[in-house]
């Protein structure tokens, strides 16, 4: 079969998301898993999302609105852009998919920080492009050095803002310097799938960018602080040429009807969000006093999640956790082995994931310990 499939294709690794709860459950007879691995809203969906669904669920035997006319109204409203500025996908990893598909070819390079989320590496190589990596510096987007990798053929720039795995971001002043040095062959996809969390200072105007006729696509979801990551829904915003290429590449009814009507009801309730966001901002300053007691370094955080570094091997931490019913991500898929990252939960998950995280520690580093010599009164 291999013989049969794009060369390119076969050198992708398959994305491995954050282990599903009913998984761990069947593996570890566990009856009761917390997970905190997937950047997930700990509160759950918007309580006006689940009346909206409910009131769809009759019409299901309906096609859905393969434009999501009334969704696409909504967010041009809210963000004050056009609805033909907007395309909506199903979650914001279909626009990354889009985006590459329609600008992209063998031949092309795209730049991208390291680490950073590997969904930018997959959908390049997916379509033979050639990656040009930069490391991070000081956990955060180099984006000096991000400008130095751009050559002739670069066709698109990928900068997670904020970054996902190390939750940090960078400076709107620094990025507005970087979005005016980029030539003009390159298109910049500013991956906001955390931008909720950040603080209105730290959160960059995109929309004067896309307004001024620079190529930049402004990727958002309601996955994260919208909560609704099971829906699958995610838009990108730029101008109305660019969201007019992107729609060609589209399938006909990419987002269902429920996560539209969903998507709707989530965006107008104003109140879980403000309480999403209290709740994480909490979390992240209780689960970063806690790990600091613990005696673990982390990258400060801007997001709902902290990456961590548990000082021994990270696979065999989040293996010890899922044991205990914990689930976490290892980052050794991103080149950080000795790393887990850790979502926010409530205040109620946070205390359990830090007592299995602290339990788990104590035993590693226990059964690291070598042991102590014979003391003679054992021996015959
Ligand atoms: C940085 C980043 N971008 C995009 C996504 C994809 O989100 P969606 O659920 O909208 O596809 C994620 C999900 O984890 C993410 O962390």
């Amino acid at each position: 079969m291999q013989e049969l499939a794009q060369p390119q294709v076969l050198k992708l690794v398959p994305y491995s998301p954050g282990r599903p709860i009913e998984e761990v459950q069947r593996e570890y007879g566990l009856d009761d898993v917390l997970k905190l691995a997937s950047n997930e809203n700990p509160l759950g969906p918007s309580p006006l999302a689940l009346q909206a669904i409910r009131e769809v669920l009759s019409g299901l035997h309906r096609y859905p609105d393969g434009g999501c006319h009334s969704l696409r109204e909504s967010l041009g409203r809210h963000l004050t852009v056009e609805p033909e500025q907007l395309c909506v996908g199903n979650g914001s990893n279909e626009l990354l998919e889009l985006v590459t598909r329609a600008f992209v070819g063998p031949g092309d390079e795209a730049v991208m920080g390291h680490p950073a989320f590997i969904v930018y590496r997959s959908v390049c190589q997916a379509v033979g492009c050639q990656i040009r990596e930069v490391p991070l510096k000081a956990y955060t987007h180099d984006l000096r050095e991000m400008l130095q990798a751009v050559t002739r053929r670069t066709k698109l720039v990928f900068l997670g803002n904020p970054n996902n795995p190390t939750g940090t971001c960078v400076a709107p002043s620094d990025l507005h310097n970087f979005v005016l040095e980029l030539p003009g062959h390159v298109i910049l996809v500013v991956d906001e799938a955390y931008r909720e969390y950040l603080p209105r200072h730290l959160q960059p105007d995109l929309l004067r960018y896309i307004r001024e006729g620079r190529h930049l696509l402004a990727l958002r979801t309601f996955s994260k602080a919208y909560g609704l990551a099971g829906l699958r829904v995610g838009y990108g915003i730029g101008s109305r040429e660019m969201i007019e290429i992107l729609n060609r590449v589209r399938q006909p009814f990419n987002v269902n009807a429920l996560a539209q009507r969903a998507a709707l009801a989530a965006l107008g309730d104003s109140a879980h969000l403000e309480a999403t966001l209290r709740m994480t901002e909490m979390g992240r300053r209780a689960l970063q006093s806690n790990l600091e007691e613990l005696g673990l370094s982390y990258v400060p955080s801007v997001t709902n999640f902290i990456l961590t570094n548990v000082r021994m091997e990270g696979a065999g931490v989040a293996a010890a956790l899922f044991r205990r019913g914990v689930i976490v991500r290892s980052m050794e898929g991103y080149g950080l082995p000795s790393y887990i990252r850790v979502t926010i939960g409530t205040p109620q998950e946070n205390k359990r994931g830090v007592e299995a995280l602290a339990a788990v520690l104590a035993e590693m580093q226990a059964a690291l310990k070598p042991l102590s010599p014979p003391d003679g009164r054992s021996g015959t």
